[in-house]
């Protein structure tokens, strides 16, 4: 018989506002991207393994492959093996989700269900569950979640505690730059140090999605009290955003963006000076709307709203649609 060919292809993402809060059931409000990876692909044997090729010769995706097959496995969906390649158009290690990508890529293509919006959310929970065992960082769910749920010209405000999505459409005029700044470093230690400081705040004065303020000053601990300041005020500032998105308050959408910066830079301890002098040029730079790092920081890019037709240098990038087959 002959094989078919299939493609499927899956986003990166840029998140707008709410960084380091879904692992705490907070919310975060990201776009899928349309730099995307594209896994085409035909079935394999069932006692076969699937075998993955990568056109730019990364070699961590045989741990992804293996990693989602075995997840997806482990969740009861008798996944398909395939032999595959992979092509992307999204920077490895540039903090734009290409890892959840690839996992979403490979999980359609292992015929994970897909069609509704419940399968979307089980399969990103899968999904996170598979970006902790290749690579044993313990993630929040707003990558793959992004990546599955993403919709063209809106942002998405996620619930990270009840996996709610709801579309914010992008005011017209506005557009999103991406700018890469540095590989990141550190991210793995570092990432799981601020789960842990996290967790020892939640220890002290509750779950941080409901705790206020007030709260986290009585925190006597400078470390743990700064990081319980960020994700409170940062999960404030989330809604307050979406509020500005929608009523076209762009001034305001802006100062929310720097606030979240230094939020994550002086509270949360994980920008970078490189990361801080942009966003400083970009503040004084015309027509830049607002400006912060995005993801999880050391290194990785800014994401700036600016005035259509703004010429600054960096991938101007639009909201695409979640994860999908397409061929
Ligand atoms: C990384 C993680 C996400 C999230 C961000 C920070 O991208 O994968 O789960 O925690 O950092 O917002």
């Amino acid at each position: 018989m002959p094989s078919t060919l299939r493609t499927a292809r899956a986003p990166g993402r840029v998140n707008l506002i709410g960084d380091h809060t879904d692992y705490t059931g907070g919310l975060v409000l990201p776009m899928a991207i349309n730099l995307e990876t594209r896994l085409t692909f035909e079935a394999a044997p069932h006692d076969e393994r699937p075998t993955v090729i990568s056109a730019d010769g990364d070699p961590n995706t045989a741990r992804y492959v293996d990693a989602v097959f075995a997840e997806l496995r482990d969740s009861g969906m008798n996944p398909t093996p395939l032999r595959g390649t992979l092509t992307t158009t999204l920077p490895v290690g540039a903090g734009l989700s290409s890892s959840a990508a690839l996992e979403s890529a490979l999980a359609l293509s292992f015929g994970a269900p897909h069609a509704t919006e419940n399968d979307r959310v089980q399969l990103a929970r899968i999904l996170q569950h598979a970006e902790q065992r290749a690579v044993g960082v313990p993630c929040g769910i707003m990558d793959q979640l992004i990546c599955l749920v993403g919709r063209a010209d809106h942002a998405m405000l996620i619930d990270c505690d009840t996996l709610d999505a709801a579309p914010v459409p992008l005011p017209s005029g506005v557009e999103v730059v991406v700018r890469f700044v540095a590989e990141r470093t550190l991210a793995g230690s570092a990432y799981s140090d601020r789960v842990a400081q996290c967790a020892a705040a939640e220890q002290l004065i509750g779950p941080l999605r409901h705790a206020d303020l007030e709260a986290a000053m009585t925190i006597s601990d400078d470390v743990i009290r700064r990081r319980a300041r960020h994700v409170i005020s940062e999960n404030i500032r989330v809604r307050e955003f979406a509020t500005a998105l929608t009523s076209h308050d762009m001034p305001l959408a802006g100062e929310l963006m720097y606030d979240s910066h230094r939020s994550l830079a002086t509270q949360f301890d994980v920008s970078t000076t490189q990361m801080d002098s942009l966003v400083d040029e970009l503040r004084n730079t015309p027509g830049v709307i607002g400006a912060r790092m995005t993801g999880g920081g050391f290194g990785g890019c800014i994401v700036a709203l600016v005035e259509h037709g703004v010429d600054i240098p960096g991938w101007r990038v639009s909201a695409s649609s979640g994860a999908s087959l397409v061929e």
